[in-house]
């Protein structure tokens, strides 16, 4: 698919994890031609910081510092964000083409509201546009324990059609640094968005 523009729906949730988000919106900017829209929870932003140590404000402000050391004629992919609150937005609505979804990280919240069609906000009805319109749906949730309900919500939106890709990356690549494990999870999410199946410098 690496050959042809790419639109996806990335979107950033306030789960622990915030590498996995860094290691795929860098991997796929510098790697992917297309351009994406890009949702980004207040609480993401949040985690982001506590995890990442930065201190930053806003999604444009989180885009922004992604892409800072990554040189412009590097760069392949563009993002459009919108606000998780915008819910009359562009990927609020199925008549917006697009290459399928994914969410990373994804906190309980977020996948509960799917699993549930609740469509609160932004993240949670373009996930349940994306499974209506039968796209792919890849979620990236990162908890525990996990609790009944939680497996219960894996299960429905794995039965409606979604995929839930753990952040459980593997060991028996023998990772030195933290950006391995990041990679790790991303290079699994390319691969089940049809993205190819190796990010540059890493194999699965
Ligand atoms: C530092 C921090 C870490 C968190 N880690 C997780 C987590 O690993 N998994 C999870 O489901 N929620 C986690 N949460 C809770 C979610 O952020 C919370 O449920 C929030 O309402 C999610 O909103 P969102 O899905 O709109 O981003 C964490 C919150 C904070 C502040």
């Amino acid at each position: 698919m690496a050959d042809k523009s790419v639109h996806l729906v990335v979107a950033v949730t306030g789960a622990s994890g915030a590498l996995y988000a860094v290691s795929f919106i860098q991997a796929l900017s510098k790697q992917i031609p297309g351009d994406s829209s890009l949702i980004v929870s207040p609480t993401a932003i949040r985690v982001h910081n506590q995890e990442m140590r930065t201190n930053i404000s806003s999604p444009e402000e989180y885009i922004e510092s992604l892409q800072a050391n990554i040189h412009v004629r590097e760069r392949q992919h563009s993002f459009r964000l919108y606000s998780h609150t915008d819910i009359g937005a562009r990927p609020a609505s199925g008549s917006t083409h697009t290459d399928g979804m994914i969410i990373i990280p994804c906190s309980m919240k977020t996948l509960s509201g799917i699993a549930h069609g609740y469509a609160s906000n932004l993240i949670e009805r373009a996930a349940e546009v994306t499974l209506k319109e039968r796209r792919r749906l890849i979620v990236v949730p990162r908890e525990a324990p996990y609790g009944l309900i939680q497996l219960r919500n894996m299960t429905t939106l794995t039965e409606a059609g979604g995929i839930v890709l753990p952040a459980s990356p593997g060991f028996y690549q023998n990772p030195e640094t933290m950006a391995d494990l990041g990679n790790f999870i991303a290079s699994r999410a390319f691969s089940l968005l049809g993205l190819g199946t190796i990010i540059k410098g890493w194999q699965e």
